[in-house]
């Protein structure tokens, strides 16, 4: 039989209206309608101004002007990927922690590295501790240990923290990083004297995000089925070893390329170079933290002879699809962890427990676990509800809880927290066993002569800038009592006299 003629039309548009599909798709606006002319505002005429019903015009320039969301308030500058933890063993005498119930157990991962002080976009070469931020998709929910490539903090309260950050970000007068502002600050926290060791030898600049280790800093408690604790300090250990840039390797890379550390994360992930860590755990009882001559609850202090557990090894294999949606909208907090494990009593992570959701509900907002990155794979069932962007809010009449009703949501007891033994009063004092300088002095004397040389020259680089002799010397006398040799390099690097730092040192 012959097509008729309409026929043939139709069956002629219908191929170029494919062909034209296939080749390019037609652009619409947000709510889906076809856009006309995406190069030509509408205009009153050839010479009339531009129309406010150009609904295309407007939308673009509407959404472009919020593409912006606030950066992290601290480590702005990042950079993630995806990847799977696989349990090495069966450590339900621990924890009840799922994630480590068996060996060869899988569970989905998502990694944020991070530097701290400076923003989104600054070089990736700038001295800094650098974040590493992990979030566990177990069948329990999500655990996130939201921890740093450097083994312990600088200060042991989170009071101190906004304090902090604001001496170490830029002048609020000058808009630059001033030395002379931090070192007035730290030179009022003793604590800090390990921390700014770590932070000036040449582990300040890794040479690549692959080649640092990770810790979770604070003390864990890991609590198993019959609710036994255990204080933990976990250790991401690098497959790929420790590597760093020197001052001047530092220097060099920048000029060539601020995005080393990304582009070194996305390059060895194309090339299927995958990335590797080993989880390790120091394990503490109870009655063990009262043994220390330190605090081992102190977050400046690392836990030296306690043995490690390796509980299982993390692969990066996948890098984000969309930086925005998996890296900046990912948000990790202290405070999501899974039944098994739990916070300690250190005062830093306590605080740290409240300032991240925080943070996060105001720069991601209420909803902020509902976005696929932070989603988890347990799906939340909860009669949390309602607020700006909710995307899942309850479909049942029943959004209370305790209720009759069959199907709702209940509690369950299995899951209740651990118990602490307490006494005594409220009170507002410091920790009372302090040991301030003892564990600097220990990784100064640790360290190759190469290290030492640069960790007096990079120290003295930004120590040799303040003006104050008070605030220099004073910063002099903590790094002399953690090591006189220490001290007296240092001293002698930045032109201060050894004998007053000395006696300034003693008097500590
Ligand atoms: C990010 C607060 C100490 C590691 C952040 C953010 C805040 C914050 C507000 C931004 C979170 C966001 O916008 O999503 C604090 C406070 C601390 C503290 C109040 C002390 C009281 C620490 C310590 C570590 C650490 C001790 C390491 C053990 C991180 C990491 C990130 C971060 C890795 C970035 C997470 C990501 O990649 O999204 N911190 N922090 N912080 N913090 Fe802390």
């Amino acid at each position: 039989r012959r097509l008729p003629l309409w026929g043939a039309f139709v069956l002629l548009g219908f191929t170029a209206l494919t062909a034209g599909i296939q080749a390019q798709t037609t652009l619409t606006r947000d709510n889906g309608a076809p856009v006309g002319d995406n190069q030509n505002s509408q205009t009153a005429g050839p010479e009339g101004p531009t129309l406010l019903q150009d609904a295309q015009l407007v939308e673009k320039l509407q959404h472009f002007g919020r593409e912006r969301i606030p950066e992290r308030v601290v480590h702005a500058r990042g950079t993630g990927a995806h990847g799977e933890f696989v349990s090495a063993g069966n450590f339900s005498d621990l924890t009840s922690a799922a994630l480590f119930s068996a060996p060869g157990k899988k569970t989905p991962v998502f990694v944020r590295f991070s530097t701290v002080i400076h923003p989104s976009g600054s070089p990736e070469t700038l001295r800094d501790p650098r974040g590493f931020a992990t979030k566990f998709y177990t069948e329990h929910g999500n655990w996130d240990l939201v921890g740093n490539d450097l083994p312990v903090f600088f200060i042991r309260d989170a009071i101190k923290f906004p304090d902090m950050v604001h001496s170490l970000k830029p002048s609020p007068i000058t808009n630059q990083q001033d030395p002379n502002r931090y070192f007035d600050f730290f030179s009022h926290v003793p604590e800090a004297t390990h921390m700014l060791t770590w932070v000036y030898t040449d582990n300040g600049t890794p040479a690549s995000y692959r080649t640092m280790d990770g810790f979770g800093v604070h003390a864990f408690k890991f609590v198993n089925a019959k609710g036994e604790v255990h204080y933990v300090k976990f250790h991401w250990k690098s497959e790929q070893g420790i590597k760093n840039l020197d001052a001047k390797q530092a220097e060099m890379v920048q000029g060539k390329d601020f995005n080393n550390l990304t582009h070194d994360l996305y390059d060895a992930i194309a090339d299927k170079n995958y990335p590797k860590w080993d989880l390790y755990v120091q394990v503490l009882k109870p009655e063990d933290l009262a043994k220390f001559p330190f605090d081992p609850l102190d977050a400046t202090k690392v836990w030296p002879n306690v043995p490690e557990v390796k509980l299982g090894t993390m692969t990066l294999d996948r890098a984000p699809q969309n930086f925005f949606q998996e890296t900046e909208e990912a948000a990790f907090a202290p405070v999501r962890m899974v039944p098994g494990i739990e916070a300690s009593e250190d005062r830093l992570l306590q605080g740290r427990l409240f300032s991240y959701v925080d943070t996060q509900t105001y720069r991601l907002g209420v909803n902020n676990q509902q976005l696929p990155i932070n989603r988890p794979l347990a799906s939340a069932k909860n009669y949390n509800q309602d607020g700006m962007m909710n995307a899942g809010s309850t479909n049942s009449d029943v959004n209370y809880q305790p209720s009759e009703t069959q199907g709702a949501y209940a509690d369950d007891a299995r899951y209740k927290a651990s118990r602490l033994p307490l006494s005594g009063t409220t009170q507002q004092e410091r920790i009372r066993r302090t040991m301030n300088f003892q564990q600097a002095g220990d990784l100064y004397r640790s360290l190759s002569a190469m290290d030492k040389d640069h960790l007096i020259s990079n120290l003295a680089g930004d120590l040799g800038q303040v003006k104050s002799t008070k605030v220099r010397d004073t910063m002099l006398s903590y790094f002399y009592k953690a090591d006189t040799d220490y001290g007296t390099r240092l001293s002698k690097a930045v032109g201060a006299d050894p004998a007053t730092i000395e006696r300034l040192a003693r008097a500590l």
